[in-house]
């Protein structure tokens, strides 16, 4: 899926696939040298933070273990909550690893906050967080992010594993919706 097939869909392009692939190749080689002598788990939080982990991972020339993680906010809506269930949990032991989340969006940051304190209970020797995106002015917790790809405005976004209803996910750029498709 690109520009062309969105249509009247798409409002603009905020990220293009150059300048996602630019910024990851700039996090991977700081990754790289933070921990060089060292082998790392990524841990990509499901759904979004597939692409991001499909990209960035291919750019780290250090060994690395992936896993996953799927987990849901309780509460109404589309809004985090800042409680989180667990919907499938990793398969790997922590204890002693290196430890790095992978994500597509911090946006409240509940979600982020939750998984920092969930994972450093369970003996590993670090955790951090690697995301593609962070929206400064939506956080209402702080989150000690070590990656950041680009912050950006409170605006809803999608593309690059980021979904509207499900949708747009395989965009290869992040772009903002028309407000005729979301009905605003
Ligand atoms: C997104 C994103 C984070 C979370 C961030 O996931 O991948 O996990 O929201 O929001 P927060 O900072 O406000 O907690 P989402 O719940 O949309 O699920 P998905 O990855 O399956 O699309």
């Amino acid at each position: 899926m690109d520009v062309q097939d969105m249509g009247q869909d798409l409002e603009k392009v905020l990220l293009s696939k150059e300048q996602i692939d630019t910024r990851l190749t700039e996090m991977a080689a700081e990754i790289d040298a933070d921990y060089a002598g060292r082998e790392l788990l990524l841990v990509g939080v499901l759904r979004g933070a597939v692409m991001v982990m499909a990209d960035l991972s291919r750019k780290i020339h250090l060994p690395i273990e992936m896993d996953w993680m799927a987990v849901s906010s309780y509460g109404s809506g589309t809004k985090s909550s800042g409680v989180v269930r667990i919907l499938k949990d990793l398969d790997t032991d922590l204890h002693g690893r290196d430890v790095l989340i992978v994500e597509d969006i911090i946006d409240s940051g509940l979600t982020l906050s939750w998984l920092l304190a969930n994972l450093r209970s369970r003996g590993p020797a670090s955790v951090e967080i690697a995301t593609l995106l962070r929206k400064p002015e939506a956080a209402k917790v702080a989150v000690d992010v070590r990656y950041v790809g680009f912050d950006i405005a409170p605006e809803f976004v999608v593309g690059y594993g980021l979904d509207y209803a499900e949708r747009y996910r395989h965009l290869p750029f992040v772009g903002t919706l028309a407000p005729h498709v979301y009905g605003g």
